[in-house]
């Protein structure tokens, strides 16, 4: 434990840039001299001074075998993992390298449908074929919770052959399924489980939290320590357990999607992050825990708005919940949660997580304050009295969640299918060529290979007419789509 007060990587890399070294290497702007000065004046010379590269006293992030080894060999043991491999491409880069590790063209891999796209990118790359399960929707929300043991028991019984399954714990919105039971279930049949932690990495440092990937026995967990851990955007880890995943091949695949020019600010900002999370982050998470839950208490006395708390625990895929996560349901003000995440931007100078047609999502983390939790509360409050009309007119507002589609082709084939572009509007019964998502949370929509179905037209132009960031195809406006190309006989 008291190793985990060192940082060799931020250390070295810092006692490098104090020697000031004549440097005839990249990056060009050698050590902030040629940059523009008003941006050198705006981030300041000590950040310049460490962007640098990997040269020998530094170490590689391609070939760890210095300073890089012994940060990563640290955070290893801070997350229970036997291996941690840094990531500069986020959380993104973690998962594509978990999925290209175990599986490849043609493999099967069980997943939960509402997946971030980076999940359904690197099926595209490895060839691998989606086993898909139906999360569990919570009806009064209107959000995807996690995959129920039950079902992960069904899908192995069906598809023993499959090389992983994937499993989001936790979800964006903070909830968990019992996941020690389902690496159980997985590791029974020699399934390899990989978790997409990209919103848990607090989790594994808190016993309140719900188990962390690690805990449960999982085989690889993609956990982003940047969005909150405390490291610098873009920054996250990939941790593992050796048994049913190689470490070798895991090296080398990430090698083999990272950039060879490695940013040491990031690297070092993990390596940061890693300490403070192992040494005090207990008590930092028990704050924010309490900030949270006192916040969520609060604005449950705001009328027409609900926070949610640990009474949506107890369904199949409900098991247990992060509390630093406030969910708003704002459905009964009568207005989208988009609408409240610009009237709180433009009124309140308050940027939310995230929203979507039902809620607004706030994240409470270890840099928190009352102040700010003080500040939502008051708008919230300011909020409810604007719209009181629509609260005492209004009987119980219902949500709408669209069924997933059906996959005709695997979205390998379909993105690399001969296509066609035709009118969105017109485009029911065809085979979609492209994404379709929301972002954030970026949980497609409809992803290559898929029917579209009016149900889908409807539900996406509902959230562009709501004004929500919908993103995906080549044409933005959503006139036209991408679809494969149907043969007709020739006349
Ligand atoms: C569930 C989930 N997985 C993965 C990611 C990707 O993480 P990153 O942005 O670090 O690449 C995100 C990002 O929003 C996410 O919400």
């Amino acid at each position: 434990m008291s190793q985990q007060r060192l940082t060799p990587l931020y250390t070295g890399v810092k006692n490098h840039a104090k020697k000031d070294p004549i440097q005839f290497h990249i990056p060009g702007h050698k050590k902030g001299n040629g940059i523009d000065p008003e941006f050198r004046e705006f981030i300041g010379e000590n950040a310049l001074s460490i962007d640098l590269i990997n040269i020998g006293p530094l170490d590689d992030l391609h070939h760890p075998h210095g300073i890089i080894k012994e940060a990563q060999e640290l955070a290893a043991e801070a997350f229970g993992a036997d291996y941690t491999f840094f990531s500069v491409q986020g959380t993104s880069g973690a998962i594509m390298t978990m999925i290209m590790s175990v599986c490849g063209p043609g493999d099967k891999i069980i997943v939960p449908r509402n997946v971030h796209k980076s999940i359904m990118s690197a099926i595209i790359f490895s060839g691998a074929n989606p086993i898909f399960i139906h999360p569990e929707i919570d009806k009064n929300l209107g959000i995807s919770h996690g995959i129920t043991t039950q079902s992960v028991e069904k899908a192995i019984e069906q598809h023993p052959d499959a090389k992983g399954l994937l499993v989001i714990n936790p979800t964006y919105f903070g909830v968990s399924a019992n996941l020690k039971e389902i690496v159980d279930i997985a590791h029974n049949a020699n399934i390899p489980v990989l978790v997409d932690e990209a919103h848990g990495v607090h989790i594994h440092f808190h016993d309140e939290l719900p188990l962390s990937a690690m805990q449960a026995g999982a085989d690889m967990a993609a956990t982003s320590v940047h969005k909150l851990g405390g490291s610098m955007t873009q920054s996250s880890v990939l941790n593992v357990k050796e048994g049913l995943v190689s470490p070798k091949r895991v090296q080398a695949i990430i090698s083999m999607l990272t950039t060879t020019s490695t940013s040491y600010l990031l690297l070092s900002s993990l390596d940061v992050a890693r300490k403070q999370l192992a040494t005090v982050g207990k008590q930092m998470i028990e704050n924010s825990i309490q900030l949270a839950n006192k916040t969520r208490d609060e604005i449950n006395l705001i009328p027409g708005l609900y926070c949610v708390g640990k009474e949506i625990l107890g369904s199949k895929a409900a098991y247990d919940y992060d509390p630093t996560k406030l969910i708003i349901s704002i459905k009964d003000l009568g207005i989208t949660g988009y609408e409240v995440e610009v009237w709180l931007r433009e009124k309140h100078n308050i940027e939310v997580e995230l929203s979507d047609l039902y809620n607004i999502l706030c994240i409470i983390t270890f840099g928190d304050s009352e102040r700010e939790t003080k500040a939502l509360i008051n708008a919230l409050q300011e909020l409810s009295e604007l719209h009181q009309d629509k609260i005492e007119a209004r009987e119980t507002a219902s949500v709408y969640v669209p069924n997933s589609p059906t996959l005709a082709l695997s979205p390998r084939d379909a993105f690399y299918s001969e296509t066609e572009v035709i009118s969105f509007d017109y485009s029911a019964g065809r085979i979609i060529a492209e994404f379709v998502m929301v972002y954030p949370p970026g949980i497609p929509i409809l992803i290559p290979g898929e029917v579209i179905t009016e149900e889908n037209i409807n539900y996406i132009q509902e959230n562009l007419y709501a004004g929500l960031p919908v993103q995906g195809p080549e044409d933005a406006t959503f006139k036209k789509i991408r679809v494969i190309k149907e043969r007709r006989p020739i006349q």
